[in-house]
């Protein structure tokens, strides 16, 4: 996360490596919003620059322009007016993503308002990330922007200041989650994302619980168990607890932490297999909403459970047809050990919904269907109408693309189980996203539920604005809003 401040110095004015400024898609009136320079105003208007949203362009500065070079970014709309928060999140977070291995960079939003520029800067504190911990340095390698300075028009330091110390938190928890999705599985392991989880812990007001394989299997977890056996590095589940004083109410969280997705003994395809190392997306999101939740201290008991195992093929590794018992007494029958996340989660959100919260939502890259349905960029959210609802509102609010799928009664008895209670795929071939969501709902009974399913968005074959290749941390804030939302 790069360091923010503020400063009220002219764009035209301040020195800096790099200048980031809009540029508008109005044709003769899109210079006008680069400082009044008009050396500048003619070299824009002869190079033309497309200014789609997020296209970026470096040039010298000219005559008049104390920064080095400047870097204009299109916001994709005509008029300034027009720019909603999430065109300037994208549009700023391009700009700074393609200012890996830069040391400062101011960034300015002429004729904004106040919630314009707070969007800015928000887009730029996620667009400034990289992880370099896992290169060794030859050829260099780009560290993320370092610095980033906001220049804030007359009246707007206030404004710009809230904005900032908001960036500081989301940047923070997003770079918390795809700091985890983007470590290699050889080096992410149950017993090791339990340890980065007290870790991130350790400063903060949250009490963190782990249990062990042994611990498991005395408690009755048969669905991480029997998922976690076939892997040499044995299942985990973390519970992180915060409970400020003077709570207005209760969320329970449950992410899914499968931290490889072999497949196990019903394997994968070896195409596109290594994908899977991000098929911890839903915990690593949980967890960082809730160290953000910490951080902005709200007045919300939250408490949140990672559902931590690799799947693999091994010796000891669970058989089609097994049948195991869940946490609550439930029998299934595993006929597809590559529906392992919904396993995992099942015995998760039986602890969860025994605290009796007011809202338990889960977080997890739980079907390839939903990727079919909604593309790579969308998200699913499914559960009871009001949770789904308070879900589409906060993704709105924090601007990330959700879009809701039912729970239709029909595709229940598809699985009801021959032997057991239920089976762990559906006997119908269609609908896979519900099916594994009304899967999960029939372990949380009647607590208020909404199950939140990021496979197509977790993870990217291509950057997009703010977010790189790789981990995206998307859904973290939408998780965060969620919290915010319910602490006003
Ligand atoms: N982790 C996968 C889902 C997934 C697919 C995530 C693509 C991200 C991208 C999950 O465990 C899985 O394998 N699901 C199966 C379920 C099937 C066996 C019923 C699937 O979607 O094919
Ligand atoms: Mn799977
Ligand atoms: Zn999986």
């Amino acid at each position: 996360m790069p360091t923010i401040t503020i400063a009220t110095t002219a764009p035209a004015d301040l020195e800096t490596e790099v200048l980031i400024l809009p540029l508008l898609s109005g044709g003769e009136d899109a210079p006008s919003r680069v400082p009044d320079q008009e050396e500048l105003t003619a070299a824009i208007a002869e190079l033309d620059p497309s200014a789609s949203r997020g296209a970026t362009h470096r040039l010298p500065a000219l005559g008049g322009v104390s920064a080095r070079t400047l870097l204009l970014v299109g916001l994709g709309v005509e008029d300034l007016a027009e720019a909603s928060a999430e065109d300037l999140r994208l549009a700023y977070g391009a700009a700074t993503r393609v200012l890996a291995g830069v040391e400062q960079a101011a960034l300015a939003l002429p004729g904004g308002t106040p919630e314009q520029l707070a969007a800015a800067t928000e887009g730029a504190a996620l667009g400034a990330y990289a992880l370099t911990a896992h290169k060794s340095g030859t050829p260099a390698v780009k560290a993320a922007l370092a610095g980033l300075q906001v220049l804030a028009e007359d009246g707007q330091e206030e404004a710009a200041e809230t904005g900032a110390a908001r960036s500081r938190v989301l940047a923070e928890a997003v770079g918390i989650a795809r700091d985890l999705v983007n470590t290699p599985p050889n080096l992410l392991f149950p017993a090791e994302f339990a340890r980065r989880a007290e870790e991130l812990a350790a400063e903060l007001p949250l009490e963190v619980t782990v249990l062990d394989e042994q611990e498991l299997a005395d408690g009755g977890y048969g669905g991480i168990v029997g998922v976690g056996q076939g892997s040499a590095r044995p299942p985990r589940l973390v519970k992180v607890h915060y409970a400020p004083e003077g709570a207005r109410g209760s969320v329970a969280l449950v992410g899914k932490g499968i931290t490889f997705d072999t497949g196990g003994i019903s394997l994968k395809p070896a195409a596109g297999m290594e994908d899977m190392t991000s098929d911890m997306t839903g915990a690593a999101t949980v967890l960082a909403a809730t160290v953000g939740a910490a951080r902005l201290g709200l007045p919300l008991e939250i408490t949140t459970y990672l559902a931590l195992a690799e799947n693999m093929p091994g010796g000891g590794a669970q058989r089609p047809g097994d049948v195991v018992t869940m946490r609550n007494g439930r029998t299934v029958e595993v006929l597809n050990t590559d529906a392992e996340g919904r396993m995992v989660m099942a015995d998760a959100l039986v602890d969860a919904v025994a605290t009796e919260p007011d809202l338990v939502m889960d977080v997890a890259t739980l079907t390839g269907a939903a990727v079919v349905a909604l593309g790579k960029r969308t998200a699913a959210v499914m559960g009871t109408e009001a949770a789904r609802d308070e879900v589409l509102a906060a993704a709105g609010t924090a601007g990330e693309p959700f879009w809701p799928l039912p729970f239709p009664a029909e595709l229940r008895e598809d699985l009801t189980g021959r032997f057991a209670d239920l089976r762990n795929i559906g006997s119908g071939r269609w609908g896979g996203a519900l099916t594994a969501g009304i899967f999960l709902s029939e372990f949380v009974g009647e607590t208020p539920f909404a199950h939140l399913d990021i496979a197509g968005p977790a993870f990217a074959d291509a950057p997009l604005g703010y977010m790189g290749k790789g981990a995206t941390g998307m859904s973290v804030r939408t998780v965060l809003e969620v919290l915010e939302a319910r602490s006003r």
